[in-house]
């Protein structure tokens, strides 16, 4: 029910057209909530339409916002960029907060709406603007570099940002742009150490933590490959190094992503939020996906109901101060131009050249 009171409807006519869509879905969502989804997704599309919108959504939304609404679907790089090509009038974000701060950086004159102003990030709250400056002050000329799951007020504080796409062509363009043979890298501390391990630029890192990533452990890993001895296990670089050390690959969601569409293991594990391997496996419809995954509650606030009623009544919109975006312009888009990466980047941690690990802050 939508929150206007106006009820939706299953009709016959959404059975037939969005038969091409139930069968992207059907194996996550089941058929009583499809003829939920249903109407609403139509009633998007519509909304979309009349205000000239798009839905960003990311790899960690449900099935049927992923498939279903979202016009451009990616990691936090590729929304990123989408949302500084796109000429909609208005940007719905379906994602977390900072995605939707980082869309509206890119497009000040754009209308960015996320449906749920809770959807925060345990990254983005573990670090304010303050703690940069302080950071600066203490170790003055280092190249501040930060990870994009942060807020636009950190971002305005740093000189270039990252994601897990990109890290470290990023930390290795920082040390050579300022001559330094060191980087700050904030705020995630495991995918500092986990970058630490690629490069020969020296880290200095900071106690973020991702609460869905940190929680796998070495341990999870060796108990799923004695569970499921045949599955590859494909880890993202928010998790613990040990993780990654005892996965058979690590990536961003893209890279986790494009690893299964393109290499269609036989069985496989993704060690990363929950949504990802019912989003991928639509596109490979031949691989077993083996499901221990940890849930992001904040991913999970945005609902079809939420971005319908974004879209309806223009909420909640998203402004920042207009000093701190173009600070923070800077930062964001010294990312995007750098030439982007030939496949989305690998974490090796087995093979990794250096073992020097990271400085904590
Ligand atoms: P990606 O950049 O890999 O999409 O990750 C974003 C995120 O929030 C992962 O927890
Ligand atoms: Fe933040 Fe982790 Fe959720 Fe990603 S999965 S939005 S890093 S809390």
């Amino acid at each position: 029910m939508a929150d206007d009171g106006a009820a939706f409807a299953f009709t016959p006519a959404q059975g037939i057209a969005g038969q091409s869509l139930w069968d992207k879905v059907h194996g996550p969502l089941p058929a009583v909530e499809w003829r939920l989804a249903a109407p609403l997704i139509e009633a998007i599309d519509a909304l979309k339409r009349e205000k000239n919108a798009v839905v960003l959504a990311h790899n960690y939304m449900t099935p049927e916002i992923f498939h279903g609404v979202g016009d451009f679907v990616g990691d936090s790089l590729g929304l990123a960029r989408e949302a500084a090509r796109s000429e909609a009038a208005v940007i719905v974000q379906a994602g977390v907060h900072f995605m939707a701060e980082t869309s509206k950086v890119l497009c000040p004159d754009k209308t960015v709406l996320i449906p749920d102003l809770a959807a925060g990030c345990s990254l983005a709250a573990s670090i304010t603007a303050a703690d940069v400056r302080l950071i600066r002050q203490r170790y003055p000329g280092l190249p501040v570099v930060t990870y994009v799951n942060t807020t636009a007020a950190v971002k305005a504080e740093t000189d270039i940002c990252c994601t897990s796409a990109n890290a470290v062509q990023v930390v290795e363009w920082a040390a050579r742009e300022f001559g330094v043979d060191r980087v700050v890298l904030l705020p995630d501390e495991f995918l500092a150490r986990n970058v630490a391990r690629q490069t020969r630029v020296g880290i200095l890192a900071w106690r973020g933590r991702c609460e869905v990533h940190e929680r796998f452990t070495a341990a999870d890993i060796a108990e799923m490959r004695e569970a499921w001895p045949h599955a590859e296990i494909l880890a993202h670089p928010e998790c613990p190094p040990e993780v990654l050390e005892a996965a058979d690959f690590a990536g961003s969601t893209a890279a986790m992503s494009a690893y299964v569409k393109t290499r269609r293991p036989r069985q496989v594990v993704l060690i990363t939020e929950c949504s990802m391997a019912d989003n991928v496996a639509h596109d490979a419809p031949e691989t077993e996906f083996v499901r221990p995954c940890n849930l992001c509650p904040h991913m999970k606030r945005i609902t079809l109901q939420n971005i319908h009623d974004a879209l309806l009544h223009g909420r909640f919109e998203v402004t920042i101060d207009a000093a701190i975006a173009t600070r923070a312009r800077a930062s964001v888009q010294r990312m995007i131009d750098l030439p982007p990466p030939a496949a989305p980047a690998r974490y090796d941690l087995i093979k990794a050249r250096h073992h020097v690990d990271v400085e904590l802050i």
